[in-house]
């Protein structure tokens, strides 16, 4: 072909894939049935870099304004995006982490080395008893992740007593001269992170037995999180799946960790410094977890057909470079729109897959990796996947719609990924349907078709900014926040609306 001829094509495809792009997108809420957990929208905090000291827990003496020791904007922009729920203290810490050493008087607290982290001073200021008043202060629910690597089976069992018993026992004694009379309602517990890996470098087979063992000292009406697989790890799957679900009631879920890279663990890229081609390569790779699910789910269903055990992604979201001049331990990264765009990439194919994802951690909830706030000093930053989180906070415990997406590709070079990613959900006769737009280049049209349902009003929101590398910085005006959107009213259950490219946006039909 020569030359001339390929850039007439070349002109032409990209002529009409941005000029007449279409999504047509047809709903289907009188079939809504599958509850959408408000669990999905979890967060995770280790100790981390600055996630827990610095980021939420400063002490009563600081001068950045706190309640007994936790800072009140980082409670306020917690409650405002109604955050669910939150895991602690690891991550590869919990591995490490013996619970006695952080509770009673803070000047008796034994000071540890953070082995996995910076090894940095641990002074366990903040333990059992700071992360439950924490959760009660930001209204989550509390999921706590057990030493299963380097801890004992009486240790795990103990803490599980410490935390929810009312009988009397030297446990309970314990708490109660420790300050806090009535035990607390802990319903999560994860035995055990990564145990493939930083958790004991274990083999499916003896984590699996071991699983069965705490599990089973760990009593009460908990719901127990097995250490599942690192990504594509089907074979631990199916080996946990099978060891560990024949015995009545001792698993209730199964965690999933994937993170997203621009290129490879060895090749992470930068969080704020790159082009279109990374732009498309971490979007390709974020919506590779709809195969992951659906692979996992299918080996969990033939243990489990029921569907009784969850599959629950505790930790997931970008993992970039650490930013220049910090502790590489620390895992510090900025977060800019394209970090927006994977979170609702992600929170919309785990509501798309409610039936067995019934948990999710975005990793972490402060100034480590995809976080949704910084903070430096007395400052705040809400980041763009902050915004998306909350936008998102409609689908909690809503029901899911089940959709038809069809839409056109957008692609860079030979990467080629759908245009729109979407989900939907009802809640009080709201139809709520979130949608991302992945072309930076060029809006989409979309043709919304509900059936069976006559909607006579719409709003709408949106994140979006002007260029795909924007972000939130300290002591500047927000660059990537959350606007209102205008929505036409529908008429007889259709809809056409244009969405800007590069953006996220929530559609509300009521
Ligand atoms: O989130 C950072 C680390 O990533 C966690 O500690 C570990 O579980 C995972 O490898």
């Amino acid at each position: 072909m020569n030359k001339l001829k390929f850039t007439l094509i070349l002109l032409f495809t990209a002529f009409f894939s941005t000029s007449f792009a279409q999504t047509k997108l047809t709903l289907h809420p009188e079939e809504a049935e599958t509850q959408i957990n408000r669990e999905i929208y979890g967060h995770f905090a280790e100790h981390l870099g600055r996630c827990i000291y610095g980021g939420i827990y400063v002490g009563e003496d600081s001068e950045i304004p706190n309640i007994r020791g936790f800072r009140d904007d980082v409670i306020g922009a917690l409650k405002d995006m109604e955050i669910p729920l939150l895991r602690w203290p690891g991550g590869c810490f919990a591995d490490t982490y013996h619970w006695k050493d952080g509770i009673g008087p803070r000047e008796d607290r034994p000071t540890i080395v953070n082995v996995h982290w910076g090894g940095v001073t641990e002074d366990n200021s903040f333990g059992t008893h700071e992360f439950l008043d924490f959760c009660e202060l930001i209204e989550a629910e509390p999921y706590i992740n057990i030493n299963v690597g380097s801890g004992t089976v009486q240790e795990a069992s103990e803490w599980v007593e410490y935390v929810t018993s009312s009988n009397v026992s030297p446990m309970t004694d314990l708490r109660k001269k420790n300050g806090r009379e009535e035990p607390w309602e802990v319903k999560y517990w994860g035995i055990g992170n990564e145990n493939w890996g930083c958790g004991g470098n274990m083999t499916p087979e003896y984590y699996s037995d071991l699983y069965n063992r705490f599990a089973s000292y760990c009593r009460g009406d908990i719901y127990r999180i097995a250490g599942g697989p690192n990504v594509d790890d089907y074979n631990w799957m199916e080996v946990l799946m099978q060891k560990t679900s024949r015995h009545w009631g001792l698993v209730q879920g199964v965690s999933l960790h994937n993170y997203t890279f621009t290129n490879s663990w060895t090749n992470k890229g930068h969080a704020t410094d790159f082009g279109e081609r990374e732009w498309i390569s971490v979007l390709d790779n974020t919506l590779r977890i709809e195969t992951l699910i659906e692979r996992h789910s299918t080996i969990m269903d033939k243990y489990d057909p029921r569907k009784r055990i969850g599959l629950i992604v505790d930790e997931w979201g970008n993992w970039f470079n650490v930013e220049e001049g910090t502790n590489p331990g620390f895992l510090y990264q900025q977060n800019t729109l394209r970090d927006a765009m994977v979170a609702g990439i992600n929170l919309n194919i785990f509501n798309n897959h409610a039936d067995r994802v019934k948990m999710a951690n975005i990793a972490q909830m402060v100034n480590v990796l995809q976080a949704v706030i910084l903070t430096k000093e007395d400052e705040m930053v809400l980041t763009p996947t902050y915004y998306v989180f909350k936008m998102y906070s409609v689908h909690q415990d809503a029901t899911l719609v089940p959709m038809n997406l069809k839409t056109d590709d957008y692609s860079v070079e030979r990467r080629r990924v759908p245009s729109v990613n979407a989900s939907a959900s009802t809640k009080d006769g709201v139809l709520s349907v979130t949608l991302v737009n992945l072309n930076p280049n060029s809006s989409q049209s979309v043709e919304f078709n509900v059936t069976g349902n006559d909607y006579s009003s719409a709003s709408g929101q949106i994140v979006t900014a002007e260029n795909m590398n924007d972000y939130n910085d300290f002591g500047q005006d927000e660059k990537v926040t959350l606007k209102e959107m205008k929505v036409d009213t529908p008429i007889e259950g259709k809809l056409s609306l244009e969405i800007p490219a590069k953006s996220v946006v929530l559609v509300q039909l009521q």
